[in-house]
């Protein structure tokens, strides 16, 4: 694993899958805190002289509403006021005009492309790792960086497919994550006591059994949380948790295992509006 900083980028065009999947309620952005993340990189890059092609995905797309709902250009100015920089922005990746502006992009120029997963409707081609949309994308630049931590566990165009046809580095984000979860897998100092809290449990659940393998207690919050009530019987109303009856056997199973371990919140309540 390469990170950009070990090697020589300068003047290079820049292919950078960043994750910009954050939450937006009526066109307002609630929390901006991705992209401040990936300021790091991004000015990095622009110091060596690059010029950036700068993409994410938003949500997950399965019908044309989605696609109304999770457009990426709130995004784009965003982080335009936040670098103090123009961006332009193409709602259509997939044009002769983004193939044409790339290959004259100036050094410090950046381009932001529309949400990748706009791809996964009607054809599943993003998060189906189409080979013919990642061999696009990489036609965009000559360096692929991923900076993309929060979905590089995802083999999708945009993320994995890509790198099958560009150099691939990794930015100062994904350097500095794994910089601090390493102590936590490879130096385990007792007691040792994680909090997790996450939405989607479905695909954390890999991730819990590791910590459970090596902490002395695991406290969980939010979705995981939930779940772990709801499969305890308790009432949580409309709260956020998963009803796949694969996961929840699991999650039996885990609880079974770790009870010592799993702590879960007790002081809770359901509000008027369903939810704890
Ligand atoms: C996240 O917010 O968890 C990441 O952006 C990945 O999103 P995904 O679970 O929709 O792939």
């Amino acid at each position: 694993m390469k990170f950009i900083d070990e090697i020589d980028l300068k003047n290079k065009r820049i292919v950078l899958r960043c994750d910009f999947n954050i939450p937006i309620e009526n066109g307002m952005i609630q929390n901006d805190a991705r992209l401040v993340k990936s300021l790091k990189t991004i000015q990095y890059l622009l110091n060596q002289e690059c010029s950036l092609v700068l993409m994410s995905h938003l949500g997950r797309i399965k019908t044309q509403e989605d696609i109304s709902n999770n457009s990426l250009k709130v995004v784009a100015h965003r982080l335009s006021e936040l670098l103090n920089k123009e961006i332009t922005f193409f709602e259509n990746p997939m044009c002769s005009s983004v193939l044409e502006k790339s290959k004259s992009l100036q050094s410090g120029e950046i381009i932001f492309l529309e949400n990748t997963r706009f791809f996964d409707y009607p054809e599943i081609l993003e998060n189906g790792n189409d080979l013919q949309l990642a061999e696009f994308f990489a036609s965009l630049g000559d360096v692929f960086v991923v900076d993309a931590f929060a979905s590089m566990h995802r083999i999708h165009a945009s993320t994995a497919g890509i790198s099958n046809y560009l150099p691939t580095y990794y930015g100062l984000l994904v350097k500095e994550e794994i910089n601090n979860l390493n102590p936590l897998v490879t130096d385990i100092k007792h007691p040792f006591t994680v909090f997790m809290g996450a939405s989607k449990i479905d695909d954390k659940i890999i991730y819990m059994k590791g910590l459970l393998k090596n902490c002395d207690y695991l406290l969980l919050g939010g979705g995981v949380a939930n779940t772990f009530l709801f499969l305890l019987g308790k009432d949580i109303g409309n709260s956020i948790h998963t009803s796949s009856k694969e996961t929840l056997e699991e999650l039996k199973k885990i609880l079974n295992t770790y009870q010592k371990k799993i702590v879960l919140p007790v002081d809770f309540m359901v509000t008027d509006h369903q939810i704890i």
